[in-house]
């Protein structure tokens, strides 16, 4: 894996570690729900968001191999409710080993994190929408693979039910939002940890916000905002180029054909096309 070093890297390297150590602080908890999120901007169309895109893609990974296992992976995926509803609705899959939701959280596990969003609620909306987390999480924990690794450099596996799993080249669709790419310090690195779990039929999602809006202390005249800039821009030209995937702006196919995303999609050689509605 060649990695495009941009300016200061290991001062960043260094900045990425200190915030690791007070994790409590800069990563704001949240509860990994993208159920309203849009994938395409229509909001009175349910079928437009990333919800039904992404369930939709798991069926179909499922459908085309039976025989082999599709994971999903949410980096920095906070409680994860989506991932705790893909449990809820492929419970017989995951008890066969067919489908494994994995969740990467750095800041701790989701009940130490349940706690700290317990916390947060006067800032994120009503507890309404914790304490339905929290009913998820009791129900359908035990169907999703939490890891408190970043997955980068050379560590690419997670244990679940004892058995360790190596997920480099097994993911099937790879989702952050409010995630790597617009905290991380060091992006050209971490971003390249997730090109290299991707299948052949791998969607990777990143939110188009992301990529501009980066997260975290700054210095004042934005020489390190610019260094990360490049180093997301190095990252993709190295998932282009390093590991196969396609970068898609526009619905592929289905009833939103042809409109813009809010969403970048990097794809495998062997996905199906970005189909909405
Ligand atoms: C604001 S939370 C987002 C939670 C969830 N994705 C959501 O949108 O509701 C930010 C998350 O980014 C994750 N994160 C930050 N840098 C990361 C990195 N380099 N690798 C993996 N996860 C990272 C942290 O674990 C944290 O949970």
């Amino acid at each position: 894996m060649a990695i495009e070093l941009k300016p200061d890297f290991f001062d960043r390297c260094a900045r990425q570690q200190q915030d690791v150590m007070g994790m409590q602080g800069p990563y704001a908890a949240v509860l990994g729900d993208y159920t309203l999120v849009q994938l395409v901007k229509d909001p009175d169309y349910a079928a437009a968001r990333l919800e039904p895109f992404w369930a939709g893609h798991i069926r179909a990974c499922l459908k085309a191999d039976p025989t082999r296992r599709v994971i999903s992976y949410d980096a920095g995926g906070g409680i994860s409710v989506m991932s705790l509803k893909l449990a809820a609705l492929l419970q017989d899959e995951i008890r066969d080993g067919r489908f494994l939701p994995v969740v990467s959280e750095l800041s701790g596990g989701p009940e130490h994190f349940l706690e700290v969003a317990k916390a947060l609620v006067p800032q994120h909306g009503n507890s309404y929408q914790v304490s339905v987390a929290a009913a998820m999480l009791k129900e359908f924990r035990q169907g999703v693979c939490y890891t408190e690794t970043a997955l980068s450099g050379n560590n690419t596996s997670v244990v679940w039910q004892g058995e360790e799993i190596d997920l480099a080249g097994g993911v099937d669709f790879i989702h952050e939002s409010c995630a790597v790419t617009p905290w991380s310090r060091i992006p050209e690195w971490h971003i390249l940890g997730l090109g290299r779990l991707a299948s052949p039929r791998c969607v990777y999602a990143v939110h188009q916000d992301d990529i501009h809006e980066l997260t975290g202390w700054m210095d004042k005249a934005g020489v390190e905002r610019a260094q990360r800039h490049a180093g997301i821009v190095a990252a993709h030209r190295a998932l282009q180029e390093q590991f196969g995937l396609t970068p898609v702006d526009h619905v592929e196919a289905g009833a939103f054909a042809g409109r813009p995303m809010t969403y970048r999609i990097f794809k495998g050689p062997e996905a199906p096309p970005i189909t909405v509605g």
